[in-house]
């Protein structure tokens, strides 16, 4: 399996499907994280449409959903790219070559962390520990985890038509 054969599949954002994942969470004690996750795995990110529908069946304010949804960075909303690309900004990791790796996957991809490339096949997110600190500097794409990533490894992984062998 490539890693664009391994991206998660997610469905195109529906207000019928996000009503009924809401509802699966009412009764339930502190339904807010569930119900936020389970939109994400669901459609890939949290659509600004859901912060109104969420806080409407919830019977909570939208500022609160949305005080939550903003809290934790792990939250989109905008769909992901193809390759969902973490680099580790962790201290192990900077310590080790991942501040350069870091400007050059921001340079390489032409994107800012948190963003999505133009044509949306890479998304790059920052983390702050992949749990791989000895043998850093650490990516993950699409979950699976990379070690000892250099500027050139990187491109490989993330540049349509290069090889992913290593993943396959
Ligand atoms: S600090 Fe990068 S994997 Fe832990």
């Amino acid at each position: 399996m490539t890693l664009r054969e391994s991206a998660p599949r997610h469905i195109p954002w529906s207000e019928p499907t996000a009503l009924q994942i809401v509802h699966a969470h009412l009764g339930e004690q502190g339904p807010l994280l569930p119900v936020l996750h389970a939109l994400q795995e669901t459609f890939g990110y949290v659509d600004p449409l859901a912060i109104a529908l969420v806080a409407n069946v919830l019977n909570l304010s939208r500022a609160d959903v949305y005080g939550v949804f903003s809290f934790y960075s792990d939250f989109r909303s905008t769909p992901p790219g193809e390759l969902r690309v973490q680099v580790c900004r962790g201290e192990a990791c900077q310590s080790v070559g991942g501040r350069a790796l870091a400007e050059h996957a921001t340079s390489s991809l032409g994107v800012d962390f948190g963003a999505t490339t133009t044509d949306g096949s890479v998304t790059l997110d920052e983390v702050f520990c992949l749990g791989n600190c000895a043998l850093g500097p650490s990516v993950a794409v699409n979950g699976q985890l990379r070690g000892r990533v250099g500027a050139d490894e990187f491109d490989r992984l993330v540049h349509p038509g290069t090889s992913n062998i290593g993943f396959a």
